[in-house]
């Protein structure tokens, strides 16, 4: 009952069926999206990847053959039609349709395919939970909203094939099987069959391999780089990833913030149309944690968080003082006008604050009429500390502030997590749809856990050229030369100049802890590649799913992944990972051994 294409071939896209063909003959193909019968006429809205639909229309008397075949379509099988384009009359005229004003009398149709039934209607929202769509991706991939958002990742990848061409760049690929280096995540490992017992690893970025084609001499490097790392799943990252990964030599930091302006806003020009304001607004990172908590801030939220810990170094507060005294911070959230959060609010952000971002409480103050505080906290504090709270936040009646004492990190995430949504929920937010933003200045070196230091963003990073004397005896004071491009409280993407002197890149591996012999087993090939004559470089990586979410306003990575993973790592579609056979892992010199019960419940 199937039938064969022939000699007839697609004309037209469903979506270009407008009045302007009116008359003319025109041959469709796609995916039956509906079918309705009316006594004796049937209408099918015909789909194609356009995501338009049209209404193509079987009358007997014009064509029986292909309307007693059409009696038999049902949802998702696959024609071709042939017919004619005609105006509707003016009360079955569709607005909301592009193709609404037209439908196509059919003179002849093909069936092509049938199709199982879908297991959920292909429309704008699905409706269904998240692993129904993932099992059935192939019929979520053709639901407008993912036909879309990869069509926007194709256009940002073409614009930036072309400006990064048009400013010198080449475009070169690096190895996918490559070698573990300690770059920060996890590593994806592939066992060598020719070497037994040895393992290629995924690379996490082509980091060194871009710096190593600097030296080689080719000057400006891009690539769109498949990265993997073996991370937890978070709403933004993925197992595997792309970056939009470039570098280029002979740069000082304002070369590169410049090349990254540019590409920022021509890609999103032209993959949204969308226009992004030059020059970004520059900020610090110190700035950036200082008043908003976070170093990717979105600045269209008004409101700003208030710097206390000197003010309570010495406090009766015993709350407070102690966070001081543990070497954390105390930081404020000052809110003018707030007489619209009630005390129960209140009540409910402190046990969200406690039970969903592990923070010790939420201390507040309300400020009423005839500067009177209202407040769990005000008889703890002194009359100079109750002085400095009111100058440095300028409160006033109306005003609510809320506190944190804590560790550095987790004082600002709380705080910074406040700001939004409070900023958002009480409407104190610049409508500017775009807010790009250059972070710089990152510290060099952060505190781990054991009290060591190690790096902040990754190992290669050049010190800023003033800092580099700090090197000797204050490393933690040594402001790295990494930026990161911010846009809408989003971090698109990183990057940095690189020490190319191989004795500051010896020194800053010697404070991280590593010794001579050390850093010449983990970085041995790097190194010896940078006495071969590195020139200055430095660069950067745009995370292309994070940035195609920015330009959909879309939370879920999945959404711009056209075959993505779960939480769990794992592919409903294909079902993977899966097991393999012994033989293949008998080649591989492999031997798998039951999972750990401790193994699985790190994985629940
Ligand atoms: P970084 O590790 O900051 O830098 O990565 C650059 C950008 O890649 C994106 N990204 C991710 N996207 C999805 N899933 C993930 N798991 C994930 N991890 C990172 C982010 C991030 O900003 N080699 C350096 C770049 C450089 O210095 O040139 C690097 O990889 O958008
Ligand atoms: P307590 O004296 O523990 O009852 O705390 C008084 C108020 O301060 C309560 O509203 C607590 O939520 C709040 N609070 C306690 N510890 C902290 C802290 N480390 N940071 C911010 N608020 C706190």
């Amino acid at each position: 009952m199937l039938d064969g294409m022939g000699s007839l071939r697609r004309t037209h896209m469903c979506g270009d069926v407008t009045a302007t063909l009116e008359g003319q003959e025109v041959v469709l193909a796609g995916w039956v999206h509906r079918r309705r019968d009316h006594g004796g006429v049937i209408f099918v809205d015909l789909r194609d990847r356009s995501g338009d639909l049209v209404q193509v229309v079987f009358k007997p008397e014009v064509a029986a053959e292909a309307h007693e075949k059409a009696g038999s379509l049902r949802g998702e099988w696959v024609i071709l039609a042939r017919g004619t384009v005609e105006r509707r009359s003016d009360d079955t005229i569709n607005r909301k349709m592009k193709t609404g004003e037209v439908e196509v009398n059919v003179v002849e149709l093909r069936l092509l395919n049938t199709a199982t039934p879908p297991p959920f209607l292909i429309e704008e929202e699905s409706g269904v939970d998240e692993a129904v769509r993932l099992t059935h991706r192939i019929h979520d991939l053709r639901r407008p909203p993912l036909q879309r958002s990869l069509r926007v990742r194709h256009e940002l990848y073409q614009s930036a094939r072309r400006t990064l061409t048009e400013q010198g760049f080449l475009e070169i690929d690096t190895p996918m099987l490559a070698r573990a280096t300690p770059e920060g995540a996890r590593d994806f490992l592939v066992p060598s069959r020719m070497q037994p017992g040895q393992f290629y690893a995924l690379p996490q970025s082509p980091q060194i391999l871009k710096q190593l084609l600097m030296v080689a001499g080719f000057d400006r490097y891009f690539q769109i780089a498949r990265c993997f790392r073996d991370e937890d799943q978070r709403a933004d990252r993925q197992l595997e990833f792309s970056q939009i990964d470039l570098e280029m030599s002979f740069v000082g930091v304002e070369d590169v913030l410049d090349i990254l302006e540019n590409v920022t806003v021509r890609c999103t020009r032209d993959a949204i149309g969308a226009e992004l304001e030059r020059p970004f607004k520059r900020i610090t990172y110190a700035e950036a944690m200082a008043r908003y908590g976070i170093d990717r801030p979105d600045t269209r939220i008004l409101l700003e968080l208030t710097e206390l810990t000197d003010v309570f170094a010495g406090s009766g507060f015993k709350a407070f003082r102690g966070a001081v005294d543990a070497g954390g911070i105390v930081k404020c959230l000052h809110i003018a006008d707030a007489d619209g959060l009630s005390r129960s609010e209140i009540d409910r952000l402190e046990s969200f604050v406690k039970k969903e971002l592990g923070g010790k409480g939420l201390a507040w103050i309300r400020v009423k009429e005839g500067d009177e505080w209202q407040s769990p906290i005000v008889k703890f504090l002194s009359d100079e500390e109750k002085k400095q709270i009111s100058e440095r936040t300028g409160a006033k009646p109306g005003s609510l502030i809320f506190f944190q004492a804590d560790e550095f990190e987790r004082a600002n995430m709380i705080l910074a997590r406040l700001r939004v949504d409070l900023g958002r929920k009480l409407g104190r937010v610049d409508d500017r749809a775009w807010d790009p933003l250059l972070v710089v200045d990152f510290p060099l070196f952060e505190r781990e856990e054991t009290g060591g230091l190690t790096h902040m963003h990754m190992p290669f990073v050049a010190p800023l050229e003033e800092d580099i004397p700090l090197l000797e005896n204050e490393p933690e004071k040594v402001r790295g030369s990494h930026y990161d491009v911010v846009v809408n409280g989003v971090e698109l993407g990183s990057g940095s100049l690189r020490n190319h002197r191989t004795d500051i890149q010896r020194r800053v591996l010697e404070i991280m802890g590593y010794s001579p012999e050390e850093q010449d087993h983990a970085f041995g090939f790097m190194l010896r590649s940078l006495e071969t004559g590195a020139p200055p470089h430095g660069g950067f990586a745009f995370g292309v799913e994070r940035w195609i979410m920015v330009l959909i306003g879309s939370e879920n990575m999945r959404d711009v992944v056209a075959f993505p993973k779960t939480q769990r790592g794992q592919d409903l579609l294909m079902e993977a990972p899966s097991s393999v056979t012994p033989e293949q892992l008998d080649e591989l010199s492999i031997r798998v051994r039951a999972p750990r019960k401790q193994d699985r419940e790190k994985q629940d």
